[in-house]
């Protein structure tokens, strides 16, 4: 390539080139610590990336949990933290702008994701009840169960298959609903467990029709309706972007007629809300608030504060209203859309679409040599590391876990390496670096062996467990 024939991102694909719409006011340095020294790192943490200790991270992918930058403002708002016990302002700022972005009624702070989901499954899962969802999370359906409810997936076939580029692959299927409320009663319904991106998808978005219709599918049997909101931004970014009436709609009001088809949600704010910690649950119905208000100050704190400083619900209360933004919804998308388009074009095998939040590796195309008990994500995760010192995160076997009834794996057919951008942590450099690792690693895809699983706890197995090579 000559330089007068040298092309940046965007005119290779024949538009424009965006900008994050933010400047670098602080920085932390990073350090690459040397081969065989990660070599070292990975065999003490048992191949697992959850063990590894972050300071021998050189890029860090393994989540956008709590792993974002905040702003200027927020931190501005940290400063104006009102740490007392009982009705800190900050928590009735927190509690507008949810009710304002979401459009909620009744709000309770947690402290992060799990909380949330922990009281909302006490409140509204009767043991027996079938709980149907498209595709399920990790901790959710963990709560569900220890609640007593019986997870369904329900999410349309697509979303089984990587190579399909659909473009709501996190949609329900209706129909298949429809079979187990006459199947089962809707009387055994707990309630559907709605989620928007669906995160083990591969964080693909639900359509603002698909929502419709099951509200009205739902309002039929007397069925309720709760939402994931943890992605729900990204969410109506695709629907602004795909779904026809919606390209002339803001994010904001997209993402609150979305919310209007729901009862309630529960947030993990450390992921969409742009903050390092927090959660909150909220609902329309009183009675079941009053349920959940009850609880919350048994297991989190009191329901003006949640587990959470005043602090953190200022910083909370400001992300919510910055998450919103169009810009800054379009760069975060972009960004990790920016990485799917490199690997798309060298061929490395990922999930398509790109969804939200993520790039998703298809492990099954990296190492066909191995079967699935031989975790061929894990095995990419530890590759990854190995070759650049960038921490991925398993969405395969291992965090899929065991059926509660048989004891034995559950067996997802997606085999999922996730690469997860922080919110506005790196640069368009940084995804370059990253790119070019996922290409060596898969350029060496044929010597690589797997792994066997030498330890494994009870609950969330994925985040504590232990491997060594075959
Ligand atoms: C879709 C989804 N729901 C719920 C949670 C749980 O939230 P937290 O990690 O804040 O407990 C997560 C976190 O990864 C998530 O991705």
């Amino acid at each position: 390539m000559t330089q007068s024939n040298l092309q940046t991102m965007g005119q290779q694909f024949g538009r424009r080139s965006w900008a994050e719409p933010w400047k670098i006011k602080m920085v932390e340095p990073l350090r690459l610590i040397s081969r065989e020294e990660r070599e070292k790192a990975l065999i003490e943490a048992g191949y697992n990336t959850f063990l590894l200790k972050s300071e021998d991270v050189y890029i860090d992918l393994l989540t956008d949990s709590g792993t974002g930058a905040m702003s200027d403002r927020q931190w501005a708002g940290m400063m104006l933290g009102d740490e007392a016990y009982a009705g800190s302002r900050n928590f009735y700022n927190f509690e507008a702008a949810v009710q304002t972005y979401y459009g909620y009624k009744y709000i309770l702070p947690t402290h992060q994701g799990r909380g949330a989901e922990h009281l909302i499954s006490l409140a509204a899962i009767k043991r027996g009840q079938y709980v149907p969802g498209n595709m399920y999370f990790t901790t959710t359906r963990l709560h569900q169960e220890l609640a007593g409810g019986i997870f369904v997936d329900m999410i349309i076939d697509e979303a089984h298959d990587p190579q399909r580029p659909y473009p709501f692959k996190g949609n329900i299927d209706l129909d298949k609903l429809e079979t187990l409320i006459k199947r089962e009663g809707a009387e055994n319904i707990a309630y559907v467990s709605l989620a928007g991106t669906v995160n083990m998808a591969g964080g693909q978005p639900v359509s603002m029709a698909n929502v419709k219709a099951l509200r009205e599918l739902s309002d039929r049997y007397g069925i309720k309706v709760f939402l994931d909101a943890t992605r729900m931004v990204e969410n109506a970014f695709f629907i602004q972007e795909r779904e026809d009436g919606y390209a002339g709609k803001s994010i904001a009001e997209i993402l609150k007629e979305f919310c209007s088809y729901t009862d309630g949600a529960w947030m993990s704010a450390k992921k969409d809300n742009l903050v390092n910690i927090g959660g909150w649950l909220a609902v329309n119905d009183w009675t079941l608030f009053e349920e959940l208000r009850n609880l919350v100050v048994v297991f989190e704190g009191l329901h003006t504060y949640g587990g959470l400083a005043g602090r953190d619900m200022e910083a909370m209360a400001i992300g919510i209203a910055e998450s919103v933004q169009d810009d800054h919804v379009r760069a975060r998308v972009g960004q990790v859309r920016y990485l799917g388009e490199l690997l798309t074009v060298w061929g490395s095998p990922i999930v398509q679409p790109v969804g939200g939040h993520a790039v998703f590796l298809d492990a099954r195309r990296f190492y066909p040599q191995l079967r699935q008990d031989q975790f061929p994500a894990q095995t990419l995760a530890a590759e990854m590391y190995l070759d650049s010192g960038i921490r991925s995160m398993e969405r395969g076997i291992a965090s899929a876990g065991r059926d509660p009834k048989t004891g034995d794996h559950y067996y997802p057919r997606l085999e999922l390496t996730r690469l997860t951008i922080p919110r506005r942590v790196y640069t368009q450099a940084h995804m370059d670096v990253v790119a070019e690792s996922v290409r060596a690693v898969y350029d060496a895809r044929e010597q690589t062996r797997g792994l066997k699983m030498v330890y494994e706890p009870k609950y969330l197995r994925f985040f504590q467990a232990r491997f060594e090579r075959l």
